[in-house]
């Protein structure tokens, strides 16, 4: 695992579009961006969506389609696109430059627009989310879209008018300095949407042991209806970290990105955000970004076997399902641990949310009780 530095951003150069716009003149047209694209405005804008330095223009969303590529050759497995609905469109011209609005309707940036192309949603649906059905929620929203996109560099002013988590909402260019200060070289991620259990908390140990330190780095942006509100996950983090993990080891950050849940090509764009963040490596367990049943168990880290060599310079730290055993009296997954009837404590989200709902608090095996807490007062809340 040793490295003498961190590992390069992708495509070679960390990109930075903040703070560069200085406008005589406002321009005349604004686009009020969707979540996921203020999300993404936030994530190119901070070198995190490093090389992409705007919106995508034709060629390159068709080859992120059909080929997991840009146009260049270099790995990318999802559009980031600003699609508008058509009277907007009709309303903008190549060449035009454009201000970037909030839903409150305040400024996020600019926009010169070089290319206005219809998208194809039912190909990037098939092709990005394996799937057309429209129950999925990433196809749901690229549906829900509009058909038109305008693609172009972007400039920052503010990425947020209200940024939650301030504290913690590291670039990837303070990320780096941050994993500079502290000395470590490999660095794995963990990515996830929602708070740590058990199972969670094991297999970011078990990477933890063979690098210098361990990134918790939540996704933070758009996610669906029914997910964990971001500032309950939060709690969660936080009071798990200082419980349970080694501060000299161990880091919280949040990733302000869309949930695409596209399973194994969203696999792919994390470990890509994650190396412009400086990690080395990113774990990938069980259906990582998976919904409902579109993936299979594995198909997140398969994904990776089939990239050419050099395509990213992050390795993944393959997961397979853990759970505790009541034999072993410890964390265990099928490689450590013969799979024996009955004798693992594992249990859905439907009955944990159940669980919590009346009150009750999951096995210790399964959530550590500080965690369960958090998760019932929310619950009492709503
Ligand atoms: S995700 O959408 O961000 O992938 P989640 O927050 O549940 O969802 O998972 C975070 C990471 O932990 C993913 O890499 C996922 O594959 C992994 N993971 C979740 N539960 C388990 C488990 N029981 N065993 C192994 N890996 C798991």
């Amino acid at each position: 695992m040793g490295r003498t530095q961190l590992v390069n951003p992708h495509g070679g150069r960390l990109v930075d579009r903040t703070g560069k716009p200085k406008e005589a003149t406002p321009p005349g047209r604004a686009i009020t961006l969707t979540a996921w694209q203020q999300c993404d405005l936030e994530m190119i804008a901070t070198g995190a969506m490093s090389p992409l330095e705007g919106f995508m223009g034709e060629a390159d969303y068709h080859s992120v389609c059909d080929h997991m590529t840009l146009q260049n050759g270099t790995l990318w497995p999802a559009p980031i696109t600003c699609a508008v609905d058509d009277a907007t469109a009709a309303k903008i011209g190549v060449g035009d430059r454009v201000a970037l609005n909030d839903d409150a309707g305040r400024l996020l940036g600019y926009m010169t627009v070089t290319e206005k192309y219809k998208q194809d949603k039912r190909k990037q649906a098939v092709k990005v989310f394996l799937t057309e059905d429209p129950a999925h929620p990433g196809v749901q929203i690229v549906m829900e879209s509009g058909s038109t996109c305008l693609a172009g560099k972007i400039d920052v002013v503010t990425a947020r008018h209200d940024p939650m988590f301030v504290a913690h909402r590291l670039t990837p260019a303070q990320t780096r300095a941050e994993f500079q200060r502290r000395g470590w070289k490999t660095i794995v991620a963990f990515q996830t949407r929602n708070p740590i259990h058990r199972a969670h908390e094991y297999i970011t140990k078990c990477a933890q042991e063979i690098v210098d330190g361990l990134l918790i780095h939540p996704l933070m942006g758009a996610t669906k209806e029914g997910d964990i509100p971001a500032e309950v996950r939060m709690k969660c983090y936080e009071v798990l970290i200082a419980n349970y993990y080694n501060p000299k080891t161990t880091m919280l950050s949040i990733m302000p990105n869309a949930m695409r849940y596209a399973g194994p090509r969203e696999a792919v764009l994390h470990a890509i955000l994650r190396q412009n963040y400086g990690c080395s490596h990113l774990i990938v367990g069980r259906d990582h970004a998976g919904v409902g049943n579109y993936y299979g168990t594995y198909d997140a880290q398969k994904i990776f076997d089939t990239l050419p060599p050099g395509a990213l310079e992050l390795q993944t730290m393959n997961f397979e399902h853990t759970a505790w055993s009541k034999k072993a009296g410890g964390m265990v997954s099928p490689k450590t641990f013969p799979v024996i009837e009955g004798d693992q404590i594992s249990l859905s989200g439907t009955k944990v949310r159940e669980m919590l709902a009346r009150g009750e608090r999951p096995p210790a095996e399964f959530t550590r009780p500080e965690i369960a807490d958090i998760l019932i007062e929310s619950m009492r809340k709503q």
